[in-house]
């Protein structure tokens, strides 16, 4: 089995809502195919992470298959940001991802739950940016006909990874829990990691400022994945458990959508699938990851 490629196995990937370890004490999940346990003590809140799966040898090449107990696993790098629980399974090369909307006094941080995709989570990500499917696969929510039309949006490099989609305008018939009725909306889309993707909306209520959601995709095999839904919202008549719900509808749309995908990875060659105006930021999500050396979900440009 090849190595994972570093800008992987070296960053911070959510494995977890922290909520659920703290009300199950433990639980165990995969990432980039590494099976993972986690726990909590009780008493001092520390959090471990072992990788019970595959003994490593002391290079870090992977070795024979073989199941180790939770007591005598490698430790691996893991931190609570967001409500979530983040792994590294290497050595982290850089922090873990920062929002200042997160920092904002009054914003309602929560977690909308964890949805799991039989698909790579790269499809994930692309179908969170993907503005041609709302006004048919959200129709009467975040989009509907016959306001089909995408207008002209940028998509820019980020500094220091990643990309950026900004004037992006939608009309929506019901852009959040509390919007109604319809309007035009504004959207900026940055992905910020190969698996993790934020989106910026404009709020109902103060128009010129956005609520934000964020999908932590966490890569489980090259063609499963569960998606894990940050959102952060301006205090509106915002009610949370409204929004994990209307959020889990959303997904729930979604899910049947990427599951029936072919093939289940990503294929980064350049016009591998057919490509329109709307696709821009999914060209340019494609491009970037297939720059980048991102092979785990994907199958490479040859
Ligand atoms: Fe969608």
């Amino acid at each position: 089995m090849s190595l994972i490629e570093p800008i992987l196995w070296d960053d911070w990937h959510v494995v977890a809502e922290f909520e659920r370890l703290e009300r199950l004490g433990g639980l165990q999940t995969v990432l980039l195919g590494e099976p993972i346990t986690l726990t909590i003590d009780a008493d001092s809140g520390c959090i471990s992470a072992r990788r019970t799966g595959r003994a490593q040898a002391a290079d870090g090449a992977q070795a024979a298959d073989g199941a180790l107990s939770a007591d005598g696993a490698p430790s691996t790098a893991v931190a609570v940001k967001y409500g979530f629980v983040w792994v590294c399974l290497g050595t982290p090369q850089r922090p873990i991802v920062e929002f200042a909307e997160c920092e904002e006094p009054g914003r309602l941080l929560a977690s909308a739950g964890s949805v799991r995709v039989a698909v790579s989570g790269l499809r994930a990500v692309e179908n969170f940016l993907d503005l041609s499917h709302l006004a048919f696969v959200h129709a009467g929510f975040l989009g509907e006909e016959p306001h089909t039309e995408i207008e002209a949006y940028a998509v820019d490099p980020l500094e220091g990874g990643g990309i950026i989609a900004t004037g992006c305008r939608v009309y929506q018939p019901k852009a959040s829990p509390v919007a109604a009725p319809g309007f035009d909306v504004d959207y900026i889309y940055a992905v910020l990691r190969p698996y993790i993707v934020v989106l910026y909306k404009a709020n109902p209520v103060e128009q010129a400022r956005k609520d934000m959601i964020a999908l932590f995709v966490q890569p489980v095999t090259e063609e499963s994945c569960i998606a894990h839904i940050l959102t952060c919202y301006l205090p509106h008549e915002i009610d949370l458990p409204a929004v994990r719900r209307f959020q889990q509808f959303i997904f729930g749309q979604d899910r049947p959508i990427l599951e029936n995908q072919l093939p289940k990875r990503l294929p980064l060659a350049p016009r591998a699938e057919i490509s329109v105006r709307a696709d821009k930021s999914s060209a340019a999500y494609r491009r970037w990851l297939s720059e980048s050396g991102v092979r785990f979900g994907a199958i490479p440009a040859l």
